[in-house]
């Protein structure tokens, strides 16, 4: 990698695609058909496009990052075969808009059996659907359904003519989405990665932030360190809120300026590769927590701590949900914010009232990633955690400006602290270790 002292990954090989097509073959039914479509570009207004981002699932099984492909995975007698549909080489086109893989380079770089072109796609696939049992494509993709279904009505318009259609449906996601669930060692090590270059974002963060500076001003440093270690782009849209802003979940706004004595919450994940960090700190804009601050602060980071040190296999969502629910209702009882029996505070949750979001979420190519959180069969037992899930744990507490039912000292604080977490054989490995977080340390760095 440029400009670090990472070792060069950076990329998943090859072979990572080969295995991730290779695994859906396996629970492919004998004699079926698969597809995965690529994402198409995004207009942002007129002959403008948003930066492109690849379908999750197309790049998980290819690795390929143009739009409009089709991947056909085909298997017929215990023989598998992967088809790429691309866009043709196109000089002019190229020109203008860039280069394209085309079909001799997809086949010999990508390692797929054949390659087409779009042109190609209609009279192939109705070929590879004549005489198919069942059918895999993800259901809530609509585009790819209606095009599923075009060719369907195609085959079976010619059913006099002896071809015989597919009856069988079936839902690629749930498949999917469980094999991306569990992270390879090369998918951990570009989280590693990524998550390593976003605690420098971080970092670069708390040390460029002053008062009256523009909440943007601090999120461009956050992008700037991220492109400078080869992260091209933000997971998701980077959340940087002073004071009471903190307080709105999803602030992406990022316009007003910063306030002496206000907190400042950042949630900011560079993407590597298609992997997503997602990774929240809250810090003093000063760069001196107040004592309430610091109250708030030292509790979340408390609840944090304890839910990471249960995380092994076999644990569950519901169990860290327990264990931050008894941490965070203590906590704002001793604070006097939570007032009452404190064994029927915690029975009720109580802190849910200023803990007003989910402690954790799968992370992965989305930042919000796929997989079931049930056991498969009965959906209302959360699942065990197995070696190789990645998610995040995100305590946090959020006092609004205007909540007239607490004291006025803890009105406008909105704190959130967030790391990115593996399952392994015998506990965990936190991927955002190198991120500033206790009070002192967060104060020593602002202090240089
Ligand atoms: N950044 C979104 C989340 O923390 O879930
Ligand atoms: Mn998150
Ligand atoms: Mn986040």
């Amino acid at each position: 990698m440029n400009n670090n002292n990472l070792p060069g990954l950076a990329k998943l090989p090859l072979s990572e695609f080969e295995t991730h097509r290779k695994n859906f073959f396996t629970k492919m039914a004998d004699n079926s058909v698969a597809f995965f479509s690529a994402a198409s570009e995004v207009t942002r207004s007129n002959d403008t496009e948003f930066a492109f981002c690849q379908n999750k699932n197309f790049y998980y099984l290819t690795g390929f990052n143009e739009p409009d492909a089709l991947l056909v995975l085909i298997k017929r007698e215990a023989q598998e075969q992967a088809i790429l549909f691309s866009l043709p080489k196109d000089k002019s086109h190229e020109i203008w808009h860039g280069r394209r893989v085309g079909q001799e380079k997809a086949c010999q770089t990508y390692g797929f059996d054949q390659c087409f072109t779009l042109a190609e796609k209609n009279d192939l696939v109705s070929q590879y659907l004549n005489g198919t049992g069942q059918v895999y494509f993800a259901f809530n993709e609509a585009q790819l359904s209606h095009q599923i279904f075009t060719y369907l009505a195609q085959v079976r318009a010619s059913v006099r003519q002896g071809v015989k259609a597919p009856t069988q449906l079936n839902d690629a996601s749930p498949i999917i989405d469980d094999l991306r669930l569990i992270k390879s060692s090369y998918e951990i090590e570009l989280m590693r990665q990524v998550n390593y270059i976003s605690c420098l974002a971080h970092q670069r963060a708390m040390q460029k932030t002053s008062a009256g500076l523009f909440e943007y001003q601090i999120e461009n440093e956050i992008l700037h360190e991220f492109t400078r270690h080869g992260a091209r782009y933000a997971a998701y849209a980077t959340i940087v809120a002073g004071g009471d802003n903190a307080n709105i979940l999803h602030y992406t706004d990022n316009s007003e300026s910063l306030n002496d004595n206000d907190l400042l919450l950042i949630d900011a994940g560079g993407e590597l590769s298609g992997y997503a960090a997602d990774i929240t700190r809250t810090f003093p804009i000063n760069g001196k927590f107040s004592t309430p601050q610091k109250a708030l602060y030292q509790l979340v980071l408390d609840a944090k701590t304890q839910v990471i040190s249960a995380i092994r296999p076999g644990i569950t969502f519901a169990k860290l949900n327990e264990i931050a629910n008894e941490c965070l209702t203590k906590g704002l009882f001793d604070l006097a914010i939570l007032s009452g029996d404190l064994a029927e505070l915690v029975k009720n949750k109580a802190c849910k009232k200023y803990f007003i979001h989910g402690l954790g979420h799968w992370l992965g190519l989305d930042v919000h990633d796929v997989g079931d959180y049930h056991n498969n069969d009965k959906k209302e037992q959360l699942r065990d955690f197995i070696p190789g899930m990645v998610l995040t744990i995100e305590p946090g507490l959020y006092m609004p400006l205007d909540d007239m039912d607490i004291e006025e000292q803890w009105r406008g604080i909105g704190i959130r602290i967030e790391d990115n977490i593996v399952v392994t054989s015998n506990g965990c490995e936190n991927l955002t270790a190198s991120c500033p977080e206790t009070i002192t340390d967060i104060e020593t760095l602002m202090a240089k």
